[in-house]
C-alpha cells in the first residue's frame, strides 16, 4: 500500500518547506519537490500543513481513581485522541501496593491490547518500593516501559514517601530510564483539605483554595533536588503555576537535567471557572487546580524559552453527571481530572500560533518532536522524515470550529461535558495518518478498532 500527500507544506520543528511526502507501508520513503511516483492513492495538501502526529505523553484512559473509574476507555480515548490529530500517547500502568509492577504492566497490556486507534506506550506508576522488587524496574525497562511516574499527592492512594521516590530515582537512573513526577506536598494539602471540611467549606472551590502554589513548587523544588542526588532525569508532570515553573528554571540553570510539561487548562483555563453557578466548577476539579488567570503569560513564556518542554493533556475525564456528583456535598470526594484529549493540538495551534506566542516549529516540537525525544520514541515518532513512521497529520490551518461536547467534529470523547465549552479555534486535523493508514479522514473516522499497537520505547539519550 502506498500513499502521496503532494502539495502541503511540510513542518516538523525544525523544517518548514513546501513538498510530496510518499508513504510506502508503514513508513515515510521519499520526500521531495512534485515528486513523480505512482502511488495507490493521492490526498492533494495544498494550503495545509503537514506535520507530524500529535503526542501526548500523559492520559489516563481506563484508570481506577477517585471511586469511579475514568471515563475514556482505550478505545474511545484513542478515537477521540486520534480525531484531535495525536496519532500516539503514553498512558499510565498503575502497581497496585504490594504487588509486582511486572503484574500491572499485564494488567493495563490486557485493557489496551486490540482496542486502540493509536499507537500507545506506558509509564508505571510505582506505589511501593521495598528493595527485592528494585531489580523489575529493569525487567520492565527491557519490556519498553522506559519511564515512571511517581507521586508527591494524593496520600494514602498513589503517593509514596520521599525514601521510596530516592530508591526508584536511583534505580532508573543506574537504568537509563527516567521519572515523571507529580510534584505537589500532599500531606500538606491533606491537613488544609481537613480543616477546610471541618469548617463546613465543601463546595468545588475549595478544592483549588486548599491546594496553593507554594505546595507546587515545594514539590518541584524537593523532587528535583532529589532526582539530582539520585542522578536521573525528572520531567516534571502537568506544571500549573509561576511558582512551580521557577522552581524549575532555577534547577535547568544549575544544569540540572530537570524538565516539565503543562498543559492546555493551564493555558487557556484559571480559577475564575471554580466561581461558576452551583456544582458547575466540580468539571474543573482536577490536580493541580486551576490557577489564577495572571500565571498563564508566565507558563507561554516557559514554553516560548524552552524551560517547559512539551504539552501534554493529562486527559483524565470523569462524567459531570455520577461521577463528578460524587462529591456534591464534599470537594474532596470529587473524582480528580478532566477531559482534553481530543482538543490539544487545535487548542494550542490556536491560541499559540493564531495567538501569536509561538512559532509553527515550536507548536510541532511542544505538540509532538520533544515529547518522542524525551520518551524514548524518536525518530520513529515525532517528525516527517525518510525512515520515520507515517504518522501524520493533514492540519488546515484556516479551518475554525467552535469547540462543544455538541460539536461532531470536536468531541468525540466519552463524557457529558467538554471542559473548553463555546472556545472558538482556528486550525483542525482534518485528515490523520497512522504508520501509513489513513484513520481520520476529512473530519471523519476512517480506521478500526485495533490499529494501534503497543510501542516499546527506548532509553532515556539526552
Ligand atoms: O487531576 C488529575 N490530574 N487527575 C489525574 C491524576 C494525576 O494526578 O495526574
Ligand atoms: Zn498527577
Ligand atoms: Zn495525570
Amino acid at each position: 500500500m502506498s500513499l502521496l500527500i503532494k502539495n502541503g507544506r511540510v513542518i516538523t520543528a525544525v523544517d518548514d518547506y513546501n513538498g510530496d511526502v510518499f508513504i510506502e507501508n508503514e513508513t515515510v520513503t521519499l520526500i521531495g519537490k512534485s515528486l513523480d511516483v505512482e502511488a495507490d492513492r493521492v490526498i492533494d495538501a495544498k494550503d495545509k500543513y503537514v506535520i507530524p502526529g500529535g503526542i501526548d505523553p500523559h492520559t489516563h484512559l481506563d484508570m481506577p481513581f477517585g471511586g469511579t473509574v475514568s471515563a475514556d476507555d482505550f478505545e474511545t480515548g484513542t478515537l477521540a485522541a486520534a480525531h484531535g490529530g495525536t496519532t500516539t500517547l503514553i498512558d499510565f500502568a498503575i502497581q497496585t501496593k504490594g504487588h509486582s509492577t511486572l503484574e500491572a504492566l499485564e494488567t493495563w497490556h490486557k485493557k489496551a491490547e486490540g482496542k486502540t486507534a493509536i499507537d500507545y506506550g506506558f509509564h508505571m506508576v510505582i506505589t511501593d518500593l521495598e528493595d527485592d522488587r528494585v531489580p523489575e524496574m529493569r525487567k520492565l525497562a527491557d519490556e519498553g516501559v522506559t519511564s515512571y511516574k511517581l507521586f508527591m499527592a494524593y496520600p494514602g492512594v498513589l503517593y509514596v514517601d520521599d525514601g521510596t521516590l530516592f530508591r526508584a530515582m536511583r534505580k532508573a537512573g543506574e537504568d537509563g530510564t527516567v521519572i515523571c513526577m507529580h510534584a505537589e506536598n500532599g500531606i500538606v494539602i491533606d491537613e488544609i483539605v481537613k480543616r477546610t471540611l471541618a469548617e463546613g467549606k465543601t463546595e468545588p472551590k475549595w478544592h483549588a483554595l486548599t491546594r496553593p502554589t507554594r505546595m507546587e513548587a515545594e514539590g518541584v523544588y524537593r523532587s528535583i533536588a532529589i532526582a539530582e542526588v539520585a542522578n536521573v532525569p525528572v520531567y516534571i508532570v502537568h506544571l500549573s503555576s509561576a511558582d512551580a515553573l521557577e522552581q524549575v528554571v532555577l534547577a535547568r540553570d544549575r544544569g540540572v537535567h530537570a524538565f516539565a510539561e503543562t498543559c492546555p487548562q493551564y493555558l487557556f483555563l484559571d480559577h475564575s471557572y471554580y466561581e461558576q453557578e452551583g456544582f458547575e466548577g466540580a468539571k474543573y476539579v482536577m490536580t493541580p487546580p486551576l490557577r489564577e488567570k495572571w500565571n498563564q503569560d508566565e507558563l507561554w513564556r516557559g514554553l516560548r524559552m524552552g524551560d517547559l518542554m512539551s504539552i501534554s493533556t493529562d486527559h483524565c475525564p470523569f462524567c459531570f453527571k455520577e461521577q463528578k456528583e460524587q462529591g456534591i456535598n464534599d470537594f474532596s470526594k470529587i473524582p480528580n481530572g478532566g477531559p482534553g484529549i481530543e482538543n490539544r493540538m487545535s487548542l494550542v495551534f490556536n491560541g499559540g500560533v493564531v495567538g501569536g506566542r509561538i512559532s509553527l516549529n515550536r507548536f510541532v516540537e511542544l505538540t509532538s518532536t520533544a515529547s518522542s525525544k524525551m520518551f524514548g520514541l524518536f525518530p520513529k515518532k515525532g517528525t516527517v522524515a525518510v525512515g520515520s513512521d507515517a504518522d501524520i497529520v493533514i492540519f488546515n490551518p484556516d479551518r475554525k470550529e467552535t469547540i462543544s461536547v455538541d460539536n461532531s467534529v470536536m468531541h468525540h470523547m466519552s463524557v457529558d461535558y467538554n471542559a473548553y465549552e463555546g472556545f472558538e479555534v482556528t486550525g483542525v486535523a482534518e485528515t490523520v495518518i497512522s504508520r501509513g493508514k489513513i484513520i481520520v479522514e476529512n473530519c471523519e473516522y476512517a480506521g478500526r478498532k485495533g490499529d494501534g499497537q503497543f510501542l516499546k520505547r527506548g532509553l532515556y539519550s539526552g
